[in-house]
């Protein structure tokens, strides 16, 4: 008798210290069942090297998915409609659901909602480097992203993705099955993520430059004044384009981000172009700027590219910079023997970007060169293919070591310097 009533005892008291330990700890009994909702979600990024002319340089991260999870990487798509993944023999999930045309969920992927194949939700696949798409179907399986503290998981049960086939495979990294979609639409990680957790409509991305540092992409609130929020930003309003610049069903706008360059400059003086190229024609969705990351090097329009590498060329041999023979596919190279160096990179020309607000976004050597090869350096931007409609796309090279972020609820985008210049690169703000 005596032991099972002692072990009553026990019971008794360790009952009765829970019941104080809830009440004390919240003044609700759920607290101890439910874990608050996360503020901030993160995504690491890495930047892999391209190794073939289909396979460019990316830049990486990866997820956990599926039932059981499992590690999938994903090439970061900025401008991306949704998140994607190849379906094939290895993707195995007891979990995943396809949905139908009629679902409410096919009714928050796609405006338009076209289902040429009968039932299920037709979505368009982006793949975030060659500039093709490939119809997909929307679905939904459990979804596991770190927090911002890197030690645990929130997990969603029913996140809406994109279904591929493996034909997408294709100029993705090794080891890469699928895309991480940070544009404006409402299945998007931002919008989808902030729509789950109610927290911020936004979100900062920070791109490593070397293959061995590290970079992020943080969802949502970040700690007030510290780290990375603490590096400031100036801020230009992003703007809309009605007509997606991707393959999409008629009356689909670009889900991807937009701002308004007004002029470039090259050492403070005006680069002449014709700048009705710099405005978005909202019945053809040509012309304007947009930010990808699905471009290693910022393209521009033939006329424009020719008249910055004219007046760049201008201002380096100004510089006493001595011109070499052109490594593709760049345009203007130079002897980099002899050329100063400072936090900014290599003394250069400075490229600004005169945006819509005014302000002007500064591109120094950090940003602006490319090293190729013993003593060479090329001006990092290249002439658009002929088929792109946007006159200027600000790719990956010039967006690596500085801040951005993208406020999707006052449609805005803040960019800060070059971080290089604070002796600190995105590695340094790693660790929240
Ligand atoms: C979808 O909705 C339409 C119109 O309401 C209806 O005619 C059709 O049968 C529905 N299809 C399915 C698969 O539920
Ligand atoms: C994801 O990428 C990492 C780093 O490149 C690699 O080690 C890993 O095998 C990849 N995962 C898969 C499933 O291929
Ligand atoms: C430079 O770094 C310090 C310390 O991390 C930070 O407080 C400051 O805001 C940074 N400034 C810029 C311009 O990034
Ligand atoms: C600039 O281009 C637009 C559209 O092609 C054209 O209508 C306009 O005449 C051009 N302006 C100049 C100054 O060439």
């Amino acid at each position: 008798m005596a032991p099972s009533s002692s072990s009553t005892l026990i019971h008794f008291f360790l009952l009765s210290s829970l019941i104080l330990f809830i009440s004390l700890s919240s003044p609700t009994t759920l607290a101890l069942s439910k874990p608050k909702p996360p503020k901030s979600l993160f995504l690491p990024i890495s930047k892999v090297d391209g190794t073939s002319l289909q396979t460019t340089t990316q830049y990486v991260t990866h997820i956990k998915q599926r039932t059981p999870l499992v590690s999938v990487n994903l090439t970061v798509d900025l401008g991306g409609r949704s998140l994607w993944a190849v379906i094939d023999d290895d993707y195995v999930s007891s979990t995943r659901t396809t949905h139908n045309c009629n679902s409410t969920q096919c009714k928050l992927a796609s405006r338009t909602r076209v289902c040429p194949f009968g039932d299920p939700c037709f979505l368009p696949i982006h793949h975030p480097t060659l500039d093709s798409s490939q119809g997909g179907s929307l679905c939904d399986d459990v979804l596991s992203l770190q927090l911002t503290n890197a030690i645990s998981y929130a997990t969603i049960p029913h996140y809406l993705f994109g279904c591929a086939t493996n034909y997408m495979i294709v100029g993705l990294a090794d080891g890469v099955t699928g895309a991480a979609g940070l544009g404006r639409s409402k299945i998007a990680l931002p919008l989808q993520l902030a729509s789950t957790f109610k927290f911020d409509k936004k979100f900062v991305v920070c791109l490593p430059s070397s293959t061995n540092a590290k970079g992020f992409v943080v969802f949502g609130n970040l700690v007030p004044n510290s780290g990375v929020s603490a590096v400031p930003l100036t801020y230009t309003p992003l703007l809309s384009n009605p007509v997606s610049t991707v393959p999409a069903p008629r009356g689909e706008p670009s889900y991807e981000y937009f701002i308004g360059v007004k002029s470039v400059h090259v050492n403070n003086k005006r680069v002449p172009f014709n700048t009705s190229l710099l405005a978005i024609d909202r019945k053809s969705g040509n012309g304007g700027s947009k930010i990808s990351t699905g471009h290693p090097y910022t393209a521009l329009k033939t006329e424009i590219y020719n008249a910055l590498i004219e007046a760049f060329v201008r201002e380096a041999e100004a510089m006493k910079l001595k011109r070499v023979t052109a490594v593709e596919p760049f345009g203007a190279c130079f002897s980099s023997k002899g050329v100063a160096s400072s936090r900014f990179g290599p003394a250069v020309p400075t490229i600004g970007l005169v945006l819509e607000s005014k302000n002007v976004w500064r591109m120094f050597g950090a940003n602006s060169m490319v090293n190729v090869g013993k003593d060479v350096m090329c001006l990092g931007f290249v002439e658009g293919d002929y088929d792109e409609m946007t006159s200027i796309v600000i790719g990956g090279r010039q967006l690596e070591d500085i801040v951005l972020q993208f406020d999707l609820a006052s449609s805005k985008m803040g960019f800060s310097s070059t971080l290089l210049a604070n002796q600190t690169s995105c590695s340094t703000y790693f660790n929240f």
